[in-house]
């Protein structure tokens, strides 16, 4: 998956979006305050060093369970829930409406030949980080 790219795949029939940030969009997130956060964390704090650029998250809001939609056609980065009005940034953070958590995460680790691999079985806490490539 390149920079910019993004692909979607499924889990028990939810969507699971894998993208690979660009650097603006890396900046982008590192530019919401996080103090105005509902869950106050830093892409930094979300994710390993260096790895910052891969968000894999399932497109299910945490408000009732509806599905996100990307917002790249109008140009915004992130994720917007059409049922009740909440809006995700690209690391799937909330910036506004009922939703009160993050988009959900899904466990993964990189295999032997350096591909990241999605365990569909595990949700991840909102603490997990992408372990050093191994
Ligand atoms: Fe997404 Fe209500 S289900 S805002």
């Amino acid at each position: 998956i390149q920079p910019g790219q993004a692909i979607k795949t499924s889990w028990r029939k939810q969507p699971v979006f894998i993208r690979n940030l660009t650097p603006e969009e890396i900046a982008e997130a590192n530019k919401v305050s996080v103090g105005g956060l509902r869950d106050p964390q830093s892409l930094a704090e979300r994710t390993q060093p260096g790895k910052e650029k891969w968000l894999i998250t399932l497109g299910v809001c945490t408000h009732l369970g509806c599905l996100v939609r990307p917002q790249d056609a109008k140009g915004a980065t992130g994720f917007a829930c059409r049922c009740h009005g909440s809006r995700f940034t690209a690391d799937g953070q909330v910036i506004t409406g009922p939703a009160t958590l993050p988009l959900p995460y899904l466990e993964l680790h990189w295999d032997a030949a350096g591909q990241i691999v999605v365990d569909r079985n595990k949700r991840a806490e909102p603490s997990f980080r992408l372990p050093p490539k191994g």
